[in-house]
C-alpha cells in the first residue's frame, strides 16, 4: 500500500469508524429478520433454496457473475426482500473483495468446498448454453430460487419445467409474479422426489419425452436417499440420446469427518433440512462416480471434483454432467 493510500486511511479512519459502528447493528438487525423468516416456513417451504441463491448474487454484486434477475427475484422473497441485498450481502461481498480467494467465480481448480457452488453454476451455466443452442428442453429438479428461466433472450426460448414440492414453489411464483418476471415458456410442477417419480408427475404438463432434454439437478442429492436418487437418473435414462444430467453431492466418506459433520449440523440445525445422503466410495472417487453413473445407464460425460482427495483424506464431492448414451 502506498504511503498516499495510507494518509488518506489515516485521515478517514474516524469516519471509516463511526460508519462500521452505525452500521453494524442495522446489520444484525438484517440478519435476524432474515432468520426469524425462515424459521418461520421452516419445515414447509425450502430454506436451504436461500443458499446458492445468495452465492449467485455475491457473484453479481462482485461482477463475476452477472444476474440481475436473481436481484429482482431477492427483492420479492419472504426472507430476503427489499433491503437484504443492500444490508446484508454488502459485507460479505467486501469481504470477499479483500479476500479474493474467497467464493471466486469462475471457481479453481481443485475446487474446495467453498467453491462447490461456483462449480456447480459454471458446470450447468456452460451445459445450458450447449443445450439451449440445440434447442433442446429443460428441466429443473428441485428447482428452489434458480432464474436461469427467466427474461430469457426470446432467440434462446426453449420448454422451460421448474419442478419442486408445492410450498416451495408456491413461495417462488409468488415472488416471480411480484418482481413482474417474464415466465412465458415456464411450466411449473410440484413433484417430491421420494413420493413420486419426476416424469409421471411431467406428463401431461407439455413434457414431450422424444426431445432431447437438459436435466438441471442442483444441491438436491444431499436431501435424498438411495432409492429416490437412483430413480431420478434411471428416469433420465429414458430420454433421448444425448439428454443429459447435471448434479452435485458429497460422499459418504467426506460427510462423516469433522468438517462434514459440522457442516450437516448447522444446515439441518437452522434450515431443519438434514443431508441425508452421500455417495459411498469404494477407492477413489473417479472409478466409484463412473461406477455408480454407469449403474444407473448413463454415462460421465464431464465432473468437477471437490477437494483434494489422498489415501487418508476422502474427496469432498463432485458435480457432475452425466449423459444418456446412444442406442
Ligand atoms: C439447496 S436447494 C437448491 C435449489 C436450486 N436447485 C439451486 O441450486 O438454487 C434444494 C431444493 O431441492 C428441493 N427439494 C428438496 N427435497 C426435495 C424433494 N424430496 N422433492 C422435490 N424437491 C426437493 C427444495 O425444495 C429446494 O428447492
Amino acid at each position: 500500500m502506498s504511503l498516499f493510500r495510507i494518509f488518506i486511511l489515516v485521515l478517514l479512519s474516524p469516519l471509516l469508524v463511526t460508519a462500521t459502528v452505525l452500521y453494524v447493528p442495522v446489520l444484525l438487525v438484517g440478519v435476524v429478520i432474515y432468520m426469524l423468516r425462515v424459521l418461520d416456513t421452516r419445515g414447509r417451504v425450502s430454506g436451504t433454496a436461500y443458499e446458492p441463491l445468495q452465492v449467485r448474487l455475491i457473484y453479481h454484486l462482485r461482477g463475476t457473475r452477472p444476474d440481475p434477475v436473481a436481484l429482482e427475484l431477492t427483492r420479492h422473497l419472504p426472507a430476503t426482500s427489499w433491503g437484504f441485498a443492500p444490508v446484508v450481502m454488502t459485507p460479505f461481498v467486501w469481504i470477499c473483495k479483500l479476500f479474493p480467494g474467497l467464493l471466486r467465480y469462475p471457481p479453481p481448480k481443485p475446487a474446495t468446498f467453498t467453491d462447490m457452488m461456483g462449480v456447480r453454476c459454471k458446470l450447468i451455466d456452460d451445459a445450458l448454453e450447449e443445450h439451449v443452442a440445440n434447442g433442446d428442453q429443460v428441466v429443473l429438479l428441485g428447482a428452489g430460487w434458480d432464474v436461469r428461466g427467466y427474461d430469457r433472450p426470446a432467440d434462446q426460448a426453449v420448454p422451460w419445467f421448474e419442478v419442486d414440492t408445492a410450498a416451495t414453489q408456491a413461495v417462488k411464483r409468488a415472488a416471480v409474479d411480484a418482481a413482474g418476471l417474464d415466465t412465458s415458456g415456464i411450466t411449473y410442477v410440484t413433484c417430491n422426489l421420494t413420493e413420486q417419480a419426476w416424469l409421471e408427475a411431467l406428463h401431461g404438463q407439455g413434457f414431450d419425452r422424444t426431445r432431447r432434454t437438459f436435466v438441471i439437478w442442483e444441491g438436491v442429492s444431499m436431501y435424498l436417499n438411495d432409492d429416490a436418487i437412483a430413480a431420478t437418473l434411471r428416469a433420465v435414462v429414458t430420454l433421448p440420446a444425448g439428454s443429459r444430467v447435471a448434479f452435485d453431492l458429497l460422499t459418504r466418506q467426506w460427510l462423516n469427518t469433522k468438517a462434514g459433520l459440522a457442516a450437516g449440523r448447522s444446515v439441518s440445525g437452522f434450515y431443519g433440512e438434514p443431508w441425508t445422503w452421500g455417495l459411498e466410495l469404494d477407492g477413489r472417487l473417479k472409478p466409484t462416480l463412473d461406477a455408480y453413473v454407469e449403474a444407473q445407464g448413463l454415462t460421465v460425460d464431464r465432473a468437477w471434483p471437490l477437494g483434494i482427495e489422498s489415501d487418508n483424506v476422502p474427496a469432498i464431492g463432485a458435480v457432475v454432467l452425466a449423459a444418456v448414451p446412444k442406442g
